[in-house]
């Protein structure tokens, strides 16, 4: 594979252009994705319905003709979508205008850009409505100098108290996943909003510092709002970013394959520089999970000692549980994890949510963020959110009748922030509000 991308730069030297495939098998082939991925290391799955078999694949021009043998082969038909599909939700989008209130619904109703959100976090810690309540942490820089910027919400009535704990919020650690972003924007306004009125987040606040981290990955984030939508990664060059010259896929490490636990126990994580789930060349070797575990680990500033995790990521209708990287290990206090997800899950949430160990619903892998952060506290967790449409067809939905006009998961629109973070917000509220007693 690799001499053979050797031959084929040397020659072709200029930007790789790719497509995007809609593919469907017509009889169970076992363990398909699995000889896809090691045949195709650099084709990118985007969406599965394993029920009825169909996929999205995104890859590059020069995997074109061997994929389509490969389907061939394997009973399997593809159809290209439109590249428009990368265009829609900027599209979609309606103009931002800056409002003096920082709870103002302007701030959850759009995908801010990093500038827009350092701006949205001054006012929020500067605003007489917030600033009793909001404090500013700039926890290190990402690769290209963005702050990483984490949001303290408190009620400092009960600083003082003794045996307080802290819960810490992130998002944005896959570039292409504007959602979770949104999402983490709207949890900051509601803890906000409702810190008065709602007797469960009073009493949240009698026992818990908040910190929210919108935008893990800032630099990535930037990359996929400007150049190529579907971005991942961060924006750190690799061993192969200087020779590959051209191949833009050869930037950039998976942020969450780049914890310090279990980050050499491999599966679903990539040696490959040139993959989408390339885990870096060492454990913490990119600044924004160095800076992120020294936070976690108290060592930027002193606040109470973490509790419970949220990780945001978009997409699948999943509530995720420790452990990642494993399936025969069980995490020792997972059975009480899992009786308290699974009854939100049932209780509080509008759709299904898919409650369970992280390598049983979607697939091992190694180095994850909530895997390290179950070191450290006992209730770490990731939410895969809920893609929510109303304008356009998913790609995968019926797929007899293929649009394609459709669209994809990570291209929800800014409507789905306000409906995916009632959710999840309510949620987190009931978990938190669960651990307090
Ligand atoms: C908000 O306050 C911080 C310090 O508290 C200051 O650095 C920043 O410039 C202020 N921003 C605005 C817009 O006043
Ligand atoms: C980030 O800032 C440092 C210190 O000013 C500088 O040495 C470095 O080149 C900058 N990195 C990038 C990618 O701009
Ligand atoms: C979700 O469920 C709650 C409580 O059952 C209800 O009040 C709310 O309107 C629902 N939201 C949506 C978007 O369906
Ligand atoms: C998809 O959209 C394009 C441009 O809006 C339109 O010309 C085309 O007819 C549409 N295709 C389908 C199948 O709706
Ligand atoms: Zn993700």
């Amino acid at each position: 594979m690799n001499s053979f991308r050797l031959i084929y730069f040397v020659f072709v030297n200029c930007l790789i252009a790719e497509e995007i495939w809609l593919v469907k098998f017509s009889q169970t082939t076992e363990n398909r994705l699995s000889i896809i991925e090691e045949n195709f290391p650099y084709i990118d799955l985007l969406e599965s319905n394993s029920l009825q078999s169909t996929y999205v694949f995104r890859l590059r021009n020069e995997d074109r003709t061997s994929f389509a043998r490969f389907l061939s082969k394997f009973n399997g038909i593809y159809r290209r979508l439109s590249n428009d599909i990368l265009k829609q939700s900027s599209k979609r989008s309606k103009r931002w205008v800056p409002s003096e209130n920082p709870l103002d619904k302007t701030y959850y109703q759009h995908f801010l850009s990093y500038d827009q959100q350092r701006d949205w976090h001054n006012l929020l810690e500067n605003s007489s409505s917030t600033k009793k309540f909001v404090r500013l942490h700039t926890i290190g820089q990402s690769y290209e100098n963005r702050s990483l910027e984490v949001v303290e919400l408190h009620t400092r009535k009960f600083r003082r108290r003794r045996r307080r704990h802290a819960v810490f919020i992130d998002a944005g650690m896959h570039a292409r996943e504007w959602l979770s972003i949104g999402v983490a924007n709207y949890i900051i306004v509601q803890f906000l909003r409702e810190k008065n009125t709602n007797s469960k987040i009073q009493e949240i606040f009698r026992h818990f510092d908040i910190f929210v981290l919108p935008m893990l990955n800032p630099d990535g984030y930037e990359y996929s709002r400007t150049k190529n939508r579907l971005w991942r990664k961060n924006r750190s060059p690799t061993s192969h970013s200087d020779f590959w010259n051209g191949d833009e896929g050869c930037i950039g490490i998976d942020l969450n394959r780049n914890f310090p636990y279990q980050w050499d126990s491999l599966p679903g994580s990539s040696v490959y520089p040139c993959t989408d789930s390339y885990r870096g060349p060492e454990p913490l070797s990119e600044s924004e999970i160095f800076h992120t575990v020294n936070f976690l680990r108290r060592l930027t500033y002193p606040h109470p000692k973490f509790h419970a995790y949220f990780n945001l990521h978009a997409f699948g209708r999943f509530w995720l549980l420790p452990w990642t990287y494993t399936l025969k290990e069980k995490i020792s206090n997972y059975d009480d994890i899992f009786r308290r997800s699974d009854h939100i899950a049932k209780t509080v949430m509008n759709q299904t949510y898919n409650v369970g160990q992280a390598s049983h619903l979607l697939y091992p892998c190694s180095g994850t963020s909530i895997d390290y952060a179950a070191t450290l506290m006992p209730h770490a967790m990731t939410f895969e959110l809920s893609p929510v449409f109303n304008r356009l067809p998913m790609c995968l939905e019926k797929s007899s009748t293929i649009n394609e006009n459709c669209t994809l998961g990570f291209m929800m629109g800014p409507e789905a922030i306000e409906i995916d973070g009632r959710e999840i917000f309510n949620a987190i509220v009931e978990y938190l509000y669960s651990i307090t007693k």
